[in-house]
């Protein structure tokens, strides 16, 4: 078993408050530009959004990239790791011009492809394919977007 001295201990305790004093304002704030440089702070990369919606939970155990252009409904819980059933720690991707349904839940280790929407109160549980709607529990393929080239 590995052990920490007392002094890190402290600095791990210290850095798990000040992330989730940065999640909680950025959850919180009822400005977008907050919310993202909050998130941004917390050490979330986030390209320039379409909408950052209020509310949005992003767990900070693994790295989380959302590229540009992205539309994230509000209440939406952004999920890096899994202490229940087979634990795990995995990161996120969701890929440019994704539009993401209000309360969706997205899964450890998902990756959301470019141009993909997921509809509103989804649990995506497997990767989302590119230029694909998805919605439901657990989230599954509504219809095929038509290719948009040049984007
Ligand atoms: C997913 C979504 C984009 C699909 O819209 P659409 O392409 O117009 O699809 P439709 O409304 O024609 O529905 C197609 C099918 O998907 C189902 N469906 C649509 N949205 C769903 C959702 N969120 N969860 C589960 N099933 C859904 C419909 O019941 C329908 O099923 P059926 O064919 O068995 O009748 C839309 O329903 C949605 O969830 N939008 C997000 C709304 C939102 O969050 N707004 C705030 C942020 S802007």
């Amino acid at each position: 078993m590995q052990t920490i001295s007392p002094s890190q201990f402290k600095i791990g305790l210290l850095r798990n408050i000040h992330l989730s004093m940065l999640r909680w304002f950025a959850c919180n704030s009822p400005f977008q530009t907050l919310r993202v440089a909050m998130y941004r702070k917390a050490g979330v990369s986030i390209g320039k959004p379409r909408m950052f919606g209020g509310h949005v939970w992003i767990d900070l155990w693994a790295p989380v990239k959302i590229e540009e252009n992205v539309l994230l409904g509000g209440y939406t819980f952004i999920l890096t790791h899994s202490w229940i059933g087979n634990a795990k720690v995995a990161p996120v991707t969701i890929k440019r011009n994704v539009e993401i349904g209000v309360r969706t839940i997205i899964m450890p280790g998902i990756t959301v492809g470019e141009n993909a929407t997921v509809g509103a109160g989804s649990i995506v549980t497997r990767n989302v394919a590119a230029d694909t709607v998805v919605a439901g529990n657990p989230a599954r393929l509504i219809r095929t977007k038509e290719k948009t080239k040049g984007v």
